[in-house]
Parts: structure tokens; sequence; C-alpha cells
């Protein structure tokens, strides 16, 4: 969590560095500050609350500035205050650092710290970076040095950007939290991620655990942990800068809900012919010999990864989705054959990281299942497969949701290719994924969600049911109500529900009921059960599903493979937890408590 960012070479940069941090806040967003360089020195302006707010402060008298440092705060140690907010700086104000991670030996580091002498301003474990930095200054006279006996005395995580007063370059180093330099026409920048500064430049170098850089105008020097010179790669991204901005839409959210036609069109492209059925994920023969699939995961990758067991199960493959969180403490024996998958939109969700570490240390292939090139996941595991969704900002999770089913699809695909072949039941799914794109257009064109959105927002809970793909679809529709609209919402498998849940359902809890055209009868008897207790019901089917008189409400959607016919629910799903949350007025893009990317575990 926190969005770091640093630009050297800019004649604008404390501007140019608000605009990237606002790209960031999805990382966190209760807290920001900058500190900048200029002709007078160090300059730090910080302040509870979010970036608008620090900008607002800044408007009138924008300090120039041609190196900046800024931070995004999602707080772990200490209250979101002014205090709190980064940049943080030594007893003499001429060191400044911004922080993501945790220093675990912080409080030790400190005690020692203040026997020396050293003031603290703050609460924070970050603090402490500054003051060691300071008294390395003294003992060596070099930066570079210095800060690198800093990082010699710190456990934890870091990505750490620092600037001095009398120095033209960044500082900054990576140990467990990611960090990016981007390479711009005399100027260079540094970030959590590329969206903070991708409307400058694309080309980027993913650093790697360990490595410690110096970023100035006109160039970089990364190390090793080791002061061994590096040598990173220099990538492309493909990403456009329009994906990193709202573009008319009011919220990231409902913006990334509209891209996922493009979304799943970019994930099939090249992947998938139809006449003959054949998957072609790039993998060649280096998933052979896999013969069970553990997938791990959490939150709407969890989802996405229940969905995703369900389809390769179906189609061929043994798999089974975890809860990143639970699997090292319950992790099954690991045989011989056994792919480890880690499915995760950031690619740095550490309990997902985890998960796979643990898998890997005991034997087990992985791979990561990831929508961003160069995440430590894809980076860390033995293979990567991308599920190009394009750069999603808004913290809770839409479109990469369906790319995700798509690629776990696909997967299902290549294995069975792999093995046996593509049966003629397989082959029917494959064959409809084409078509999925022009249906979630359909979907999005004609939603009533914002109707039935008006007629139940203010209601006691909402209850969230479903069988098969569909369960999973429940779960996802109930994480996104809640987490956006902080109303009661629970997902529950349809067969469930009599036996406990139902005890909760009265007239004031509307009972959203998925169907997907597999054991829609017995989904119907469970709509029954509800109704029978007077819960309004709010149907998403297609027209396959006879739902009748039996719902108050339908979503409709257009008819599909059953096995798919839950991304097109759960597209009206995500329509109907975002009027709702509209409505009620919540913070749509950053609700509260929550961050993007999970770093801590
Ligand atoms: C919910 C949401 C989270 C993430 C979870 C995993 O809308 O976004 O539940 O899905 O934190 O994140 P990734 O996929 O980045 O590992």
């Amino acid at each position: 969590m926190c969005g770091i960012i640093g630009l050297v070479g800019h004649d604008d940069a404390v501007p140019a560095v608000l605009d990237g941090l606002g790209n960031l806040e999805y990382r966190g967003y209760d807290s920001a500050g900058v500190a900048m360089r200029n002709g007078h020195g160090l300059e730090v302006a910080k302040r509870a609350g979010e970036i608008s707010d620090l900008a607002a402060d800044l408007t009138d008298a924008l300090p120039e500035g041609e190196l900046c440092i800024g931070h995004t705060r999602w707080s772990t140690h200490g209250a979101p205050t002014d205090a709190n907010a980064h940049p943080h700086t030594d007893c003499t104000g001429k060191i400044a650092v911004v922080h993501n991670g945790i220093v675990e030996n912080h409080a030790e580091l400190r005690r020692g710290l203040e026997t020396r002498g050293h003031e603290f301003d703050s609460d924070t474990d970050t603090e402490v970076i500054p003051h060691l930095v300071e008294e390395h200054l003294e003992e060596t006279g070099d930066v570079g040095a210095a800060f690198r006996r800093t990082l010699a005395e710190l456990e934890g995580s870091y990505a750490i950007a620092m600037v001095v007063a009398d120095g033209s370059s960044i500082h900054v180093a990576r140990q467990g939290s990611p960090l990016v330099i981007g390479l711009g026409d005399g100027r260079s920048f540094v970030a959590s991620d590329v969206p903070a500064f991708l409307e400058h430049t694309d080309r980027v170098i993913y650093l790697e655990d360990g490595d410690v850089a110096e970023i100035s105008a006109g160039g970089y020097r990364i190390a090793t942990a080791d002061g061994e010179p590096a040598d990173r790669p220099v990538r492309t991204v493909d990403w456009a800068p329009e994906d990193a901005r709202k573009e008319g839409y009011d919220h990231y959210m409902l913006k990334e809900i509209n891209e996922q036609p493009d979304a799943i069109r970019r994930t099939l492209h090249g992947r998938l012919s139809t006449d003959p059925v054949e998957v072609d994920l790039d993998l060649d023969d280096r998933l052979d010999g896999v013969e069970r699939v553990h997938l791990v995961a959490c939150g709407t990758s969890y989802h996405a990864s229940l969905y995703g067991a369900h389809l390769l199960s179906r189609y061929g493959t043994d798999a089974g989705a975890w809860l990143a969180s639970e699997y090292p403490g319950r992790m099954p024996t690991i045989e011989e054959g056994t792919l480890v998958v880690g499915v995760t939109q950031s690619g740095e969700t550490a309990d997902t990281l985890s998960a796979l570490r643990h898998a890997a240390d005991s034997g087990a292939r992985t791979m990561a299942v990831t929508n961003v090139l160069g995440s430590t996941a894809a980076r860390e595991c033995d293979e990567a497969l991308f599920i190009r969704a394009g750069p999603e900002i808004g913290v809770a999770a839409s479109k990469t949701f369906s790319s995700q089913v798509v690629t776990l699809t696909l997967l299902a695909g290549h294995f069975a290719a792999r093995t046996g072949g593509i049966g003629p039941e397989l082959a029917e799914l494959l064959t409809a994924l084409p078509a999925l794109p022009g249906q979630v257009e359909t979907v999005l064109a004609g939603t009533p969600a914002e109707g039935i959105a008006r007629r139940y927002h203010d209601q006691r809970a909402h209850f969230f049911i479903g069988r098969g793909t569909a369960h999973p679809v429940a779960l996802e529709g109930a994480l996104k109500f809640k987490e956006i609209s902080y109303e009661h919402a629970e997902g529950f498998p349809a067969g469930e529900l009599k036996h406990g849940p139902l005890a909760l359902v009265t007239e004031e809890t509307p009972v959203v009921a998925i169907f997907t055209g597999r054991d829609d009868e017995k989904t119907l008897g469970n709509v029954r059960e509800v109704r029978a207790r007077g819960a309004p019901v709010i149907a998403v089917a297609s027209e396959r599903t006879s739902v009748g008189a039996e719902a108050d409400e339908i979503l409709s959607v257009p008819e599909t493979h059953p096995d798919l016919q839950g991304l097109l629910a759960n597209v009206q799903l995500q329509l109907l937890a975002y009027h709702v949350s509209d409505l009620l007025d919540r913070a749509i893009d950053k609700p509260r408590h929550l961050a993007k990317s999970v770093t801590v575990e």
C-alpha cells in the first residue's frame, strides 16, 4: 500500500508529482505529501486528507522545483495525521524520505536514535530512515554510502525514495515493495506503479528486490544489494495514457466496468481460434506434466479463482481454489505435478505472494495470472500469464475479474489440448468466448440497474445466491456491494440458504438470485423459499430461464454458454453495486479503509 513517486529533471516537478500521485491514490489515500528541492534547499508540504486537499493547499504558492518526491499513504503505523504523513525528515531537515512497506525493527532503531539525541516528529516506522541516513552521512560524508548503510540496518519490506537538500538525484531502494523507474526525455521518474508517470513515458525498468538506484535527469545507476552494478532490462508498456484517466466518467470504477468488452477482447487476442478450436497461451510444453492446479488468491481474485477452478475441473483438470492467506496453514501435501497459480490483478498482494513462496519452497511449480507486467508475482513465479485488462485504478476490482475468468477458461483449454485434446463440450465453451465482449456491450447498453438501485438502495441487507459458477458470482456481487456501498451484503450458495442464512431473510432483505441455465429449477426453488418469507427477489437471468412471476425485478442478460452466463451476470451486479453506492454518495473509487494493492499480510 502507499504510493510513491519521484521526478527529476522537470522544470515544474511539483504539479507533475501531484498529478502522478492522483493516479496512485488507489494505493492509499489517508494523507499525502511532497518534498521538493529548489534553489533554496528542501521544502516539505504534507497533510492528512486526500491528495486534492494537499494540492488545494499548494495551489496559491505552488513551490517551483526541478526535483520532487511525493507520497500517498495508507496508514499501518500511526494514525492518519499531518505529522504522520510522508515525507519524513531528519533533525536537520535536509534529508527527506518517502516509504512504502514496514520497517519491522523500527522500535529498536528508534530507541537507539533517541538515546543518541535524535528527535522524532511522528509515530511512524518510516521516520527512523532519515535519522539513520543523517548519522551515516556524518560518518561517511557520502549520500550514497549513507543510504546503503541505512538499508543494511532495516528489517522488513520497503520501497524508498530519498532526496537531500544539496543533491540533484533521487536515491531509491526496493525490498519487497514494488518500485519502477520511468525514463523520459531529459527527465526520470520513479514510482510504485506505472500509471503514476504514464502521461510522460512508457519506457520502464522494474527494480528487483535488493536493488539500490540513483536517478538523475540524465539517467540512472542501479546496483544490487552487494553493491555490484546491475543491468535491468528497459521495457515498453503497452498501456496508453488515457487508460489512466477518467475520460468523462464520474468514477474510474464506472469507466472500468464499461471497459470490459475491450478488456476481454485483449485477453483473448491471438490466443484462441475457433475453426478448428485451438488455444495458444504461448506456454508451449512448459506446463506439461501438471496433474493438478491449486489457485491461490484474495478477494475478487479469489472469486475469479473459484470460478476458474470450477471450469478447470469440469473440463478435465484437477483444480481447487484457496484463499491465499489460509493456504500456507492448510496446504495439501505438494505432490509431483502440482502447479500453484497465484491469481492477482496487481501481482503484489502480500498474502498471495506468501502463498506462492510457500508453495515454491515445498517443491511446487508456480505461475502468476496477473495484470501487471514486471510485478513481483510475475517475476518470482516459474511462469506468468497476463490477463491484459489494462490498468485498473478504482479500488474495487471490476474488469480484471472478467479478464481473470476468461484467462482461466483459456487455461482449461490449454491443459485439455496438451492432454487428451479439446473435447466437444469444451470446444462449445471456447467457441462461445469471442461473442462475450459484444454480449457485455448489450448488458451495458440496456441495464436497468440504476432504476433497481433506486427502488432497493435503502434496505436492511442484500443477499446474493447462485449455484455452480453462479456461486462465486454471488460472492463477488456481495463483495462489490458491501465494499463500495458500506451496506450489509452476503453471498451464499443457493442450496445453502435453508441451512441457516434463511433466518436472516425478511421483507427488508432483497435477494439477488443468479441463474446460469444449469440447475435453474433448484435455484428457483430457493427463490420460492425466500419469497415465502416476504423478501423481494431480483433475478439475474437470460431468456432461457423462466423466472416468470417468481421475481420482482429482472436484470436480464443475453443468452450465452451456461459457463459464461455468470460473467454477464457479474457485470449487472457491478452496476447494481455502483448505482446503489452512487445514490448513497459513497467514495466509490476509494472506499473507506481499503486500498487497492494490499502489501501487508
Ligand atoms: C475487491 C478487490 C480486492 C482484491 C484483492 C486482491 O474489489 O479489489 O478484493 O481483489 O485485494 O488483489 P489482487 O488481485 O491485486 O491480488
